[in-house]
């Protein structure tokens, strides 16, 4: 099997292809210079050259904030060309995985999220990446659609590296406490993926770390576990505005992971803890 992972600068396409490359699974590992995800002819271009079995779309537009300055380029980046992309799919016969997010719902009320449950994304970023979910149903078969939340990895930017940054300095930290979650650590993730892309369970996916939690209840594990001794004042949401409005609840359930046979990820602390290691 020849997969073709894109956004492999990023933190998720980064293990993703780490995993492939553990399996010896034939591998395109495509960067920015290889195709811009705004130029449509280039992306079908370099896939229709590589003709590969399935791709793993990790590239997407994710500066939530700057989304709402500039929700065109979002949607460019995250609708239009994950369009491209599932249309090619289609030509060459080839599988596909969307990665998407928790900002595709509403963030109301405080029961995990069905994958089928009704979608209203609260910003700028979920809707363009509500446009790319749609516009992979709507022009493949062989689609895999994994929603994520609260990503982190080794390579890249993250909330758990930002804590540890200002662990460094500050002795009082508040973050936010009425947005519940889950954590999702990429080296967990990239093996249920590459399972995935090897079967024909093809479906709409929940793929995050196991529990929930607030940021401020994530800060302070970090801070726990790392042994960092600065102390975490809960704040509401209202206390720290920010451009994009952020869902409340963020819980992602995973029911059709269970029905479809396939594990979950492990639990998020367990997550954290592992991902500290790997780190040093
Ligand atoms: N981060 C989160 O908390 C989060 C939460 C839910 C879902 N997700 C989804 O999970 C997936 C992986 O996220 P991540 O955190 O790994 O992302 P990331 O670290 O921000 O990496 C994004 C990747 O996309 C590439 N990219 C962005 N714009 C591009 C363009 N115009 N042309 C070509 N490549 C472009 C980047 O390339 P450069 O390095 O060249 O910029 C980078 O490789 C995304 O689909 C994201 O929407 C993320």
């Amino acid at each position: 099997m020849k997969v073709l992972v894109t956004g492999i600068t990023g933190q998720l396409g980064f293990d993703v292809v780490n995993e492939l490359n553990r399996r010896n699974i034939d591998t395109i590992a495509a960067a920015r210079k290889d195709f811009d995800l705004t130029d449509e002819l280039s992306i079908a271009n370099f896939i229709k050259a590589h003709k590969p079995d399935a791709v793993i779309h990790c590239a997407a537009y994710t500066a939530v904030d700057k989304a709402e300055d500039e929700p065109e380029l979002a949607m460019k980046v995250n609708g239009t060309a994950t369009e491209t992309i599932a249309k090619v799919c289609r030509e060459i016969n080839a599988k596909m995985i969307y990665i998407s997010t928790d900002y595709v719902f509403p963030g109301d009320g405080d029961t995990p999220y069905e994958v089928n449950d009704k979608k209203n994304p609260p910003n700028a970023y979920g809707q363009s990446k509500l446009a790319g979910e749609n516009a992979v149903i709507n022009n493949l078969k062989k689609y895999f659609i994994v929603r994520i939340s609260w990503v982190f990895g080794v390579n890249g930017k993250n909330f758990v590296k930002t804590m540890l940054r200002l662990s460094e300095t500050k002795d009082k930290l508040t973050v936010v406490s009425d947005q519940i979650g889950s954590p999702t650590y990429t080296a967990d993730l990239a093996p249920l993926l590459v399972d995935m892309v090897q079967t024909d369970k093809y479906g709409i996916y929940h793929a995050t770390n196991e529990g929930f939690c607030s940021w401020a209840e994530f800060a302070a594990e970090i801070f726990r576990q790392s042994g960092a001794k600065t102390e975490v004042i809960p704040v509401p949401s209202s206390e720290y505005p920010t451009k994009a409005v952020r869902p409340k609840n963020s819980r992602l359930s995973k029911q059709s992971l269970d029905s479809a046979g396939f594990k979950r990820l492990p639990n998020w602390q367990d997550a954290v803890k592992r991902y500290l290691n790997e780190r040093t």
